[in-house]
């Protein structure tokens, strides 16, 4: 059995640093909630593969409709030899995703790929070119995406001029004291500063932002952004690539909203583990593309469109979303008392279903925490502006004694600082 030494030593021979990788052990073997290290250690997953796991590693349904799949056909090109199971997904994704009026779905690979898509799709309805996002977003590496991430190192340091038409606004968090009506203001100053309103295709807002550390968008915001949109003939689009798939106690976080965007972009939990990305929107706004506009060899492969079915069945049929809330009350319960111990250490807690994060001192602090937590066999994942938010993205299927034993685990590691 090759060593952890010696398999470091070849990825820093063969692998470019840019890529930066977490852990210095390799996988073996996953299941659920496990992932068997190749040198014989296991490790309970909190990291979920960055929220592509709400279903688990592996899970028996997902891998039989791979399994199935792959005795038909594993790739025609959607666009060159069509197949019925894409039609069946675009039509459940239409079906449940919180917009209003007829909807339709356009399948791509990377979370990425579906906000370039999205920008595409707005651009092309409205005949504008201007896009405004918000401080500490983040949609992906891709060179229209990292323009839209509100987050210079690492994503964007070193790789010079952006694509134009970006503009940045703030984010509300009211913990850094930016409200919702500084957020709402600073559109008004990019309209009046940056580009005219009537220059801008969408406002592009990640309901609960994900890597930029699990900030959550109040109904009010959205309501205000909604406002500005529909007075100035912006579409509103939201990122669930990180948010979707029950993570938040429902499908789509927007459905903890009374507002409707015109555009959802998901990817992650909703293949399972394998690689597919969407954007749902409107239907006369997803049809201003002209043919061939859209797409992409890989869009919408057969074997993860088969994956993302079998996602979808299993959300419903083991009541993800009711699990997510039930997981999350225990674990917030967890953080409120470390709180109470650790006053000095814990900065906030901020929760939506089982899209948790404590945010704490510093960075320093939160890589200890995540250190000893790894040591003890538990992974966790670090996230936000300054680096200084544990994020919890467990699959939803983890087996209770196993998520019970993460947390004993999460209680040792704050203990031990
Ligand atoms: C909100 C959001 N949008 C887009 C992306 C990019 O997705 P991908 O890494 O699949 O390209 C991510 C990835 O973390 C994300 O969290």
């Amino acid at each position: 059995m090759e060593t952890n030494t010696s398999l470091n030593t070849r990825k820093q021979q063969a692998t470019p640093r840019g890529v930066g990788v977490m852990c210095d052990w390799y996988a073996q073997k996953s299941e659920n909630a496990t992932i068997w290290a190749t040198d014989g250690r296991t490790f309970t997953d909190f990291a979920g593969g960055i929220a592509v796991l709400n279903t688990g590693h592996r899970h028996p349904k997902i891998i039989k409709a791979v399994s199935n799949q792959l005795e038909h056909f594993t790739h025609t090109a959607y666009q060159v030899t069509p197949y019925e199971s894409y039609i069946s997904l675009a039509e459940r994704i239409n079906a449940l995703a919180p917009i209003d009026g007829d909807a339709k779905t356009a399948f791509f690979t990377t979370g990425a790929e579906a906000v370039e898509n999205a920008v595409k799709i707005a651009r092309s309805y409205t005949g504008r070119h201007g896009i405004i996002t918000f401080g500490n977003a983040f949609h992906g590496r891709s060179f229209m995406t990292m323009a839209m991430t509100g987050k210079i190192a690492p994503y964007k340091r070193d790789f010079g001029v952006m694509p134009a038409g970006v503009f940045h606004a703030r984010y509300p968090v009211a913990c850094n004291g930016i409200t919702v009506d500084d957020a709402i203001e600073s559109i008004h100053n990019i309209f009046s500063e940056d580009i005219s309103a009537h220059d801008v295709a969408a406002i592009v807002l990640e309901p609960v932002q994900g890597e930029g550390g699990f900030h959550i968008a109040p109904t009010e915001f959205l309501t205000q952004l909604r406002e500005i949109c529909d007075a100035h003939g912006i579409l509103l689009i939201a990122d669930e690539v990180q948010s979707g798939f029950a993570r938040t106690g429902q499908i789509f976080a927007m459905q903890y909203h009374d507002v409707k965007a015109d555009l959802i972009t998901m990817a992650k939990s909703l293949g399972g583990g394998f690689p597919i990305s969407g954007v749902v929107g409107r239907a006369e706004v997803m049809d201003a593309p002209n043919a061939g506009g859209l797409g992409g060899t890989y869009a919408g492969s057969p074997i993860a469109v088969a994956a993302a079915h079998a996602v979808l069945d299993v959300i419903e049929e083991e009541k993800l979303c009711d699990r997510a809330n039930t997981l999350g009350k225990t674990l917030v319960t967890l953080l409120e008392t470390l709180k109470e111990k650790y006053p000095a250490v814990i900065q906030d807690i901020r929760a939506l279903g089982s899209m948790i994060a404590v945010e704490v001192q510093n960075a320093d602090i939160a890589k200890a925490i995540q250190n000893h937590a790894m040591e003890h066999g538990l992974l966790l994942l670090t996230c936000g502006k300054h680096g200084n938010v544990i994020r919890f993205l467990y699959p939803l299927t983890i087996p209770t004694e196993q998520f019970n034993a993460g947390l004993n685990i999460l209680e040792k590691s704050f203990a031990s600082l």
